[in-house]
């Protein structure tokens, strides 16, 4: 049998960022065993991980982390000496239509995890590590100036943001009540493949090949700071091997960018690669009702990253939307499968029935 370093729980593997890491993972440290406990949510897809599937060093548990007994029994099994912690109800505007399905996975599920390393580490190892996965958006929302740094007062203003703000916050009372290993990383919007088309990029794309109107909420004003996700894994690698217990690290794209802006850089991209007039996919540009509650303006401060563990990001954006309308194009089949089903619903209540 072979033995490995260590067993790493990732949770949430099969969703987007997840995916990424899993694959990163998996590829990078073969010495680790890396299990990936995913619920499969409509988010969650194993398609994703077709490519690693067969690793000897990977394996994939079909289990939700709100269930006790279930990831007690995971940790019992395994002996994980850390873990990854992506799994989470992600969407705002999701959390707008149900608010308690996110305070369930992002609230309860974490808690429960974090219960269950304390019951399953021996507090005098030094080997442990909960690494908590969080987003830019439990700091609020910014004016035109300024940017969110680790000492950013938390102000989240939607049901999502809420619910990560509040599992963040169970992170470092675990950390400081019980001793638990814990770092928390802030990172500002993800972009690139296998991403969901109900965020706002592969939801752009997926409408323009389909030459369907592309829904800008409210002027298209709000401001957001995309970052490559493969950066964002390679951010989450060094912190989780390098960063300090107990600390907290922002990691954003230095890359701001207004929807309305960003929506035509795309339109302009897809009329090249899908060899249309100039123009032709920006008149299907619909201004319809803005989010409530729609954040301003989004932008990292990762001084504390570049400084400490010397992360920059790699990729300069046109050159990675360009690889992601590319995945997206040569991948219709993927976006087919998650578009059937309950999308076509989701799609219905959100932009539709409105
Ligand atoms: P995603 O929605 O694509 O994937 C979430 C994954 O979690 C899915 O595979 C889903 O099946 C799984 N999951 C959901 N509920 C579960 C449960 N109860 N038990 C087990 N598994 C469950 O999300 P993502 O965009 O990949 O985001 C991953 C993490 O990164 C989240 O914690 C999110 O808050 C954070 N984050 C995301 C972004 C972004 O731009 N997408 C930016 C910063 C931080
Ligand atoms: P989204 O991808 O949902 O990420 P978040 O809200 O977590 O930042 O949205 C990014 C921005 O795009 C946000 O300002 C809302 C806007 N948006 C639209 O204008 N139209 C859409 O159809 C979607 C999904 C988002």
């Amino acid at each position: 049998m072979t033995s490995y370093d260590r067993t790493i729980l990732i949770t949430g593997g099969a969703g987007f960022i997840g995916s990424h890491a899993v694959r990163h993972f998996v590829n990078r440290y073969p010495t680790y065993r890396i299990v990936n406990m995913d619920a499969l949510t409509y988010a969650g897809n194993l398609e994703n991980l077709k490519d690693i599937e067969t690793a000897p060093n990977y394996i994939f548990e079909k289990a939700d982390i709100c269930d006790e007994e279930r990831t007690a029994e995971l940790f019992a099994g395994y002996a994980f000496d850390a873990v990854l912690h992506f799994a989470a109800e992600s969407h705002v505007d999701r959390s707008i239509q149900d608010p308690l399905a996110f305070v369930r996975t992002n609230v309860l599920g974490t808690t429960v995890l974090l219960n269950a390393c304390r019951n399953a580490w021996d507090k005098e190892r030094k080997d442990t590590l909960f690494y908590h996965v969080s987003t830019d958006e439990v700091y609020g929302s910014l004016g035109r100036e300024g940017f969110f740094t680790e000492h950013t007062p938390y102000d989240p203003r939607s049901p999502y943001s809420a619910s990560k703000a509040s599992s963040d916050h169970f992170v470092m009372a675990y950390h400081h009540t019980y001793g638990l290993p814990a770092i928390i990383s802030n990172c500002s919007n993800n972009y690139g493949s296998h991403h969901f088309p109900e965020k706002l990029i592969p939801l752009m794309i997926n409408n323009i090949r389909n030459n369907k109107p592309l829904p800008v909420y409210g002027r298209g004003e709000n401001i957001r700071d995309w970052l490559w996700v493969e950066d964002h894994v390679r951010a989450i690698d060094l912190i989780f091997h390098k960063g300090r217990k107990g600390e907290k690290y922002n990691i954003g794209g230095l890359n701001e960018w207004k929807n309305i802006d960003l929506v035509r850089l795309l339109c302009r991209i897809m009329d090249k690669k899908l060899n249309r007039p100039e123009g032709t996919s920006a008149k299907l540009i619909s201004y319809v009702p803005d989010r409530p509650g729609h954040d301003l303006r989004y932008a990292i401060d990762a001084t504390k990253l570049k400084n400490e563990l010397g992360w920059t990001p790699s990729l300069n954006f046109e050159e990675g939307l360009e690889k992601t309308v590319d995945w997206y194009l040569n991948n219709e089949d993927w976006v087919n499968q998650v578009t059937s089903g309950s999308y076509q619903q989701y799609y219905e209540q959100q932009y539709l029935k409105r």
